[in-house]
């Protein structure tokens, strides 16, 4: 990941504002906050709506507090994780018209030397979104068996040589305690070959990976799918955008298994129609398409960040969700 210095640049938002098609006195949810991109967006779009924000970054609740000042009681900043969503707003299970899910890290967090996100900027060795719970990176690669740190590794960096970078990291950390970022990236760059000028750092998947483990990202997505599904209403819209396909994979996976099969259905069949729409209906997610939106050349060009994003949206039906 490029520290940019840059304020956070909202990805796909003219499709993700699409699919949510905000309403006046709609009731939203942006369960990732940030820099408040999607927020002021929704609230811009829709006047009378009301909008709970979330976000697990302490600072990143402080903008929305701003925020909310220009949007009076129709901004709610609440600090916490997504994929506690309905325990945090239990009194809006099954109120909600829209929920949008932006994944990953904000440019903000990357930039900060001293979140520890980046190997470009030296900073302490943390990388949790909130500071204040759970274990940071630097914990982890001093206390982890070298097994589990190998599995970390290759499981959320799909690090081909996770072995040998464990390795290097058990053998550097009985030298000296690992603490910064620097460090780290000193240690993984002795297992890998030297970066060529047209690839990645080698330290880039590492990071990433040491980064999905600290956060649960992974977990946090399925749960806040689930509990996206139970806040919202029928015909409520569920919009997810994410960055890599380990999280891609979870939503697609996702709204495959919460919505009805596809099958052929004749035009001029009326009985096929109502029988398709039965079992549709059974189904507590309903997919439009299943082919996720990518972003526009225009979008990648200003913002490389956009490269590899993607966008899936479902709508909820009256089917139950546990
Ligand atoms: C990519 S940024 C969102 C940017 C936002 N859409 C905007 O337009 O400014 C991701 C944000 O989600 C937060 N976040 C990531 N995972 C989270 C989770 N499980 N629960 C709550 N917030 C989370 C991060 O702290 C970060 O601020």
């Amino acid at each position: 990941m490029i520290p940019t210095d840059t304020p956070h640049i909202p990805v796909l938002l003219r499709e993700v504002l699409a699919a949510l098609a905000p309403q006046p006195s709609g009731v939203y949810i942006d369960g990732t906050f940030g820099a408040g991109g999607y927020s002021r967006a929704v609230l811009e779009a829709a006047p009378d709506s009301v909008l709970y924000t979330i976000d697990r970054d302490p600072s990143a609740i402080k903008t929305a507090e701003i925020l909310a000042k220009d949007y009076g009681s129709r901004l709610i900043p609440v600090q916490g994780c997504f994929g506690d969503m309905d325990t945090l707003l239990p009194e809006m299970r099954g109120k909600i018209d829209g929920v949008m899910l932006d994944i990953g890290v904000s440019s903000m967090q990357i930039d900060d030397a001293e979140r520890g996100f980046s190997f470009q900027r030296d900073g302490a060795l943390d990388m949790r979104m909130d500071p204040e719970s759970g274990q940071s990176a630097a914990d982890l690669v001093n206390t982890l068996p070298e097994e589990e740190l190998a599995d970390i590794l290759y499981r959320y960096g799909e690090e081909r040589k996770s072995r040998r970078i464990a390795q290097k990291i058990v053998a550097a950390r009985q030298e000296e305690k690992i603490t910064t970022t620097a460090q780290l990236a000193a240690i993984i760059r002795t297992a890998l070959p030297p970066k060529r000028p047209d690839r990645i750092d080698p330290a880039t998947r590492s990071f990433q990976a040491l980064r999905i483990a600290v956060n649960d990202e992974l977990g946090e997505l399925e749960r806040g799918l689930a509990a996206a599904t139970r806040m919202l209403k029928p015909g409520g819209i569920l919009a997810v955008v994410t960055f890599h396909s380990l999280e891609d994979r979870i939503v697609k996976n996702f709204f495959r298994d919460h919505s009805a099969p596809k099958t052929h259905v004749s035009r001029y069949s009326k009985t096929e129609q109502a029988a398709a729409q039965a079992t549709e209906e059974s189904f507590p997610l309903r997919l439009d398409m299943r082919k996720p939106v990518t972003p526009e050349k225009d979008e990648t060009a200003a913002n490389p960040r956009a490269r590899s994003a993607r966008l899936r949206i479902a709508q909820r039906s009256s089917a139950p969700f546990p």
